[in-house]
């Protein structure tokens, strides 16, 4: 009985779903995205592959004109972009010159915004976002050749990949920066230089994105960029940070580390004896129940540190524990997505996962033909992460949400803070335990729970968790690691579309 009214309600809830199919829900949609652009932008050439082309003034900015059909390896052609060197100032003496990749928006993208994306590191090299997570083509693990990036943010509009800080990539120069503040003045005296070329790019809505330890780095640029208005002619929007450091060590990695692995027990299948040597330790470090007693909904004041101390505490490097016995039982395991297991997959960039990198083939980027296809220094060796110290007496900022962020969330359009829910090597409860000791807009943390399964994704569904509060989105992203766009190309789009305005839903 039961059965067989829960059946005719099902059919009624079908035929009601009927009168809007999701295909005529989309088709509006897509109309109305249409409309929205048609209204905003002067329509451009446009090239045979269907990417605006922007024609540049300064006869400099013909230097960096990259041909789009002579990327090594790529058998397409990515259409017009421009790639080079440029300084970090205007003086004459100035030796310090970071590189850049931009990449004018293709045939749906936006002319109206630009997208600054930025890697982490400290020193790790935004070519990996470009190549594996957002850019026009993409190479990532496993794949043997490059392939078109069917969720390319240049869909959305342009976007610019910089080396930064000094020390990272192809960039030149000697390191000296001290703290996050002295690497946003640095960048942005590069996009000061790089806008008296590009001069037809001034005054865009403009975005600043990373994941990572670009956790500092982002907010960091944004404070500085709201706190001196009038140095750049750059209309800032919002932020997008990923699998973010903005917080300290034992919160992001060992407070949340026994609940990450009890979550996952069948991924990790540590023995029982080791798992309640874990319990123990989580115990008696007060990471036990952390969450549940501490992590309300609003706060109910500070949030305390275990054994009060931003340091891991001796005999309380739980997290370090785990990542041993897991490398021991599963030696393919990959801080940063835990599904990884034999073989390692092979990477073009030389970083596969928590390992050595013993491929033989060359490293993309350190190509002579890749070098000169896009105007790079030939004399300098890239890696991914550089092996240089890019603050070389370590960086003395703060995390973020101790300090700036809650100033960058409150001048900004929209917010996002993004976490995959498989990355191990900075864990989802960390950004919730940040959130929730962080007060911006008068208030401390989310006034209201995070809802489970509340990140739908348009043709997928259901796909985490997201709350929006205050100007601040925070997505959970399930089935991803830590490179959102390269793990989840389809969420991360879907949120970059919400964070430039382009939907009005999360
Ligand atoms: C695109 O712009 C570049 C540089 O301004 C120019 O050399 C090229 O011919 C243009 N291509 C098209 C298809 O308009
Ligand atoms: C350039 O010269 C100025 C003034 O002499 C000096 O203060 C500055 O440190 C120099 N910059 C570099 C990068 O050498
Ligand atoms: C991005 O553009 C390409 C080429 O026009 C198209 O095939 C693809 O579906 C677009 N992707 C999204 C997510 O809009
Ligand atoms: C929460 O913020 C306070 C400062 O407002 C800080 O003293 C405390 O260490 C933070 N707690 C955590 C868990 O980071
Ligand atoms: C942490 O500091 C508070 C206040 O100073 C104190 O009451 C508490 O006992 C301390 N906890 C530990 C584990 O040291
Ligand atoms: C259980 O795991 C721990 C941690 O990796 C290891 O030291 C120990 O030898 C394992 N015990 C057994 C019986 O496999």
């Amino acid at each position: 009985m039961l059965y067989l009214l829960s059946f005719i309600l099902i059919a009624m809830i079908g035929i009601q779903a009927r009168q809007i199919t999701p295909a005529e829900v989309k088709a509006r949609q897509r109309r109305a995205y249409e409309k929205l652009l048609e209204a905003r932008i002067p329509t451009p050439p446009i090239t045979s592959t269907g990417i605006k082309n922007i024609t540049f003034s300064n006869p400099k900015a013909s230097e960096f004109w990259v041909d789009g059909t002579a990327i090594p390896e790529v058998d397409f052609d990515i259409g017009p972009s421009w790639a080079g060197l440029l300084p970090i100032s205007g003086a004459q003496n100035e030796t310090r010159e970071l590189f850049f990749w931009f990449f004018p928006p293709a045939a749906q993208g936006s002319l109206d915004d630009l997208i600054f994306w930025t890697n982490g590191g400290p020193g790790c090299s935004s070519l990996e976002g470009l190549l594996q997570e957002n850019g026009p083509f993409s190479w990532s693990w496993g794949t043997g050749a490059p392939i078109v990036n069917q969720f390319s943010w240049t869909n959305l509009s342009s976007i610019i990949y910089i080396e930064q800080p000094v020390g990272t990539g192809f960039s030149r120069g000697t390191p000296n920066i001290k703290n996050e503040d002295d690497l946003a003045a640095q960048l942005v005296g590069f996009l000061q230089q790089f806008l008296e070329v590009f001069s037809e790019l001034k005054g865009k809505k403009f975005y600043i994105a990373g994941e990572s330890y670009a956790g500092m780095y982002v907010p960091y640029i944004a404070n500085f960029i709201f706190e001196n208005p009038g140095m750049l002619d750059l209309n800032l929007q919002g932020t997008w940070i990923s699998d973010p450091s903005i917080t300290t060590n034992v919160v992001s990695q060992n407070i949340p580390a026994l609940n990450f692995v009890n979550k996952y027990e069948n991924v990790f299948a540590l023995n029982s004896s080791f798992k309640q040597t874990l319990q123990a330790t989580a115990e008696s470090c007060g990471y036990a129940d952390y969450m549940e007693t501490f992590v309300t909904y609003p706060p109910t004041g500070p949030l305390p540190l275990p054994g009060n101390t931003t340091t891991v505490s001796r005999n309380c490097g739980i997290w370090r524990m785990i990542f041993n016995a897991a490398l021991l039982i599963n030696p393919a395991f990959n801080e940063y997505r835990i599904f990884d297991t034999f073989p390692i997959l092979w990477d073009v960039l030389g970083f596969p996962g928590s390992f050595e990198d013993i491929q033989v083939s060359p490293i993309y980027f350190d190509r002579l033909d890749v070098k000169q296809a896009i105007h790079a220094p030939t004399d300098v060796a890239w890696t991914e992460c550089s092996n240089v110290r890019v603050f070389p007496q370590g960086d003395a900022s703060q995390p973020s949400s101790f300090t700036v962020l809650p100033n960058v969330i409150e001048k900004s359009r929209r917010s996002v803070i993004v976490h995959g829910l498989a990355d191990f090597i900075l864990m989802s409860d960390g950004s919730r335990i940040a959130i929730q000791n962080m007060t911006w807009g008068g208030m401390q943390g989310f006034q209201t729970p995070i809802q489970t399964e509340s990140f739908v994704v348009d043709g997928m569904g259901v796909m985490g968790n997201m709350h929006n509060e205050r100007g601040l989105t925070y997505y959970e992203v399930a089935l991803s690691g830590h490179m959102i766009p390269q793990f989840s190309p389809k969420s991360a789009f879907q949120i970059m579309q919400y964070l430039m305005g382009f939907r009005e839903t999360p």
